[in-house]
C-alpha cells in the first residue's frame, strides 16, 4: 500500500484500447484497494449499453451521465478507477480528479489502440470509415487534456504486469 495515496484514488485517464480497465483491474489488485470502471458503472445505472446509450440520447447526454458517476465513485471511498478515454476533456471532471485523486495517463500509440479495438461496435465513436484515422484525430484532441494527468505511463506490447510495475513505481 502506498502512503502517499492516503484516502485518494488512482484514476486511469487516456484513449480506448490504452488498457485503462485490464491495468486497473491488476493495479487494484496489487494497492488492495476496489477496481471500479467508469464506463461499467455508466451502463449498470442507465441499463442500456454504451452504444445505445449514443444511440438512444447521443453523446452530450451520455457525457453528462459519465460525469455524475464518475463525480459518485471519487465519492464513494479510494479506489482504482478506469475512466471512459472522453470522461478527462471535461472540465468539471478533470478538476474533480485533480482534487481527490492522483491521475495516471495511459498512454499509447494509435496503431497499438487500432490493433486492441478489434471489437468497434463497442466503440460508437469509432464506427467512421477510417477508424485508424479518427483515432489519430482524436489523440490530436486530446492530448493536451490527458497531459494534464499527474503521472504518464507508456501502454504499449508488453506483459502487463510490466505496465502495473511502473504505475507502482510512479506513485511512490
Ligand atoms: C469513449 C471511450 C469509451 C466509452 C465511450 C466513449 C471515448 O470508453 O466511454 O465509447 O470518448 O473515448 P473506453 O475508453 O473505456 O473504451
Amino acid at each position: 500500500i502506498i502512503a502517499a495515496l492516503g484516502t485518494r484514488s488512482v484514476v486511469l485517464v487516456g484513449m480506448m484500447g490504452a488498457g485503462k480497465s485490464t491495468i486497473g483491474r491488476r493495479l487494484a489488485a496489487r494497492l488492495r484497494l476496489p477496481f471500479l470502471d467508469a464506463d461499467t458503472e455508466i451502463e449498470a445505472a442507465a441499463g442500456m449499453s454504451i452504444p445505445d446509450i449514443f444511440e438512444a440520447h447521443g453523446e452530450p447526454h451520455f457525457r453528462d451521465g459519465e460525469a455524475r458517476v464518475i463525480a459518485r465513485l471519487l465519492d464513494s471511498g479510494a479506489g482504482v478507477l478506469a475512466t471512459g478515454g472522453g470522461a478527462f476533456l471535461r472540465d468539471e471532471t478533470r478538476d474533480r480528479v485533480r482534487r481527490q485523486a492522483v491521475s495516471i495517463w495511459l498512454k499509447a500509440d494509435g496503431d497499438v489502440i487500432m490493433r486492441r479495438v478489434k471489437r468497434r461496435a463497442d466503440r460508437p465513436l469509432l464506427k467512421t470509415p477510417d477508424p485508424a484515422a479518427t483515432i489519430e484525430r482524436l489523440i490530436g484532441e486530446r492530448e493536451p487534456f490527458y497531459q494534464q494527468a499527474d503521472l504518464t505511463i507508456w501502454s504499449r506490447d508488453v506483459p502487463h504486469e510490466k505496465i502495473v510495475d511502473e504505475c507502482i513505481d510512479a506513485l511512490h
